[in-house]
C-alpha cells in the first residue's frame, strides 16, 4: 500500500555507475518495508528485522562504494568515508533506542532521506562525475569479501 513516507526512486538519483545505482535502489526497497507494516503481535520482530536488514545492507553497500572510490583514485575518499560513518552511527542509534513503530518510521524517514537522497544526490553523484571524467565507463567491482 502506498504510504506518504515511502521513498521512491527517480532517474535523477542515478549516479551513472550501474552497480552502485542498483544497491541504492535496493536500500529504497528495504526501508519502504517499514511503511508496509501494520500493528501485529510480531511487530517488534518485524521492525527489528527490517532495521537490521537495512543496516547490514548499508554496510555492504558502503564497503563496495568505498572500494570503488579507491579503485578509481577518488580524491575525496577520506571525507566521503566519514560521511558513511555518520550515517551508520545514526542507524545504530535508532536500532538501540526503544520506540514505537510510528517514531521509528519517522526517524527512519530522516535517515532514509539523508542516505538515499541527500547523500546520493550531493555526494555519490560526485563519484560518478569523477569516474566519467576519467573515462571509466564500466564499473570495476568486486564482490569478494576479502
Ligand atoms: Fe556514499
Amino acid at each position: 500500500m502506498p504510504h506518504q513516507d515511502k521513498v521512491y526512486w527517480e532517474n535523477s538519483y542515478s549516479i551513472g555507475i550501474r552497480s552502485i545505482d542498483i544497491q541504492h535502489h535496493k536500500l529504497f526497497d528495504i526501508v519502504n518495508k517499514l511503511y508496509d507494516l501494520e500493528e501485529s503481535e510480531n511487530i517488534k520482530e518485524e521492525i527489528r528485522d527490517i532495521l537490521y536488514a537495512f543496516k547490514d545492507y548499508t554496510l555492504v553497500h558502503f564497503k563496495d562504494e568505498e572500494r570503488y572510490m579507491q579503485t578509481i583514485g577518488y580524491p575525496d575518499f577520506e571525507a566521503h568515508c566519514k560521511l558513511h560513518e555518520k550515517i551508520i552511527e545514526g542507524l545504530v542509534n535508532i536500532i538501540r533506542t526503544p520506540a514505537s513503530l510510528s517514531i521509528i518510521q519517522t526517524k527512519m524517514k530522516v535517515i532514509a532521506k539523508r542516505i538515499l537522497i541527500d547523500h546520493i544526490v550531493n555526494e555519490d553523484h560526485k563519484i560518478g562525475i569523477f569516474a566519467q571524467g576519467k573515462g571509466i565507463e564500466e564499473e570495476i567491482f568486486t564482490l569478494d569479501e576479502s
